[in-house]
């Protein structure tokens, strides 16, 4: 099982394991996602869910 999940404005999309954050799946597609801690300390890679 994945989730298929769409960034915004920009539209690229990509897939993610139930097991992973956000974060870490979009890291792993390649995306240049903006964080800092990666544990949910600083706010860095905040973002929200539009829809799903
Ligand atoms: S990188 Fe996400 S909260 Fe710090």
């Amino acid at each position: 099982m994945t989730y298929q999940i769409t960034i915004q404005p920009s539209g690229h999309h990509y897939s993610s394991k139930p097991s992973e954050t956000v974060l870490e799946s979009a890291i792993g597609a390649g995306f240049n996602i903006p964080y800092g801690c990666r544990n949910g300390a600083c706010g860095s890679c905040k973002g929200t869910i539009l829809s799903g």
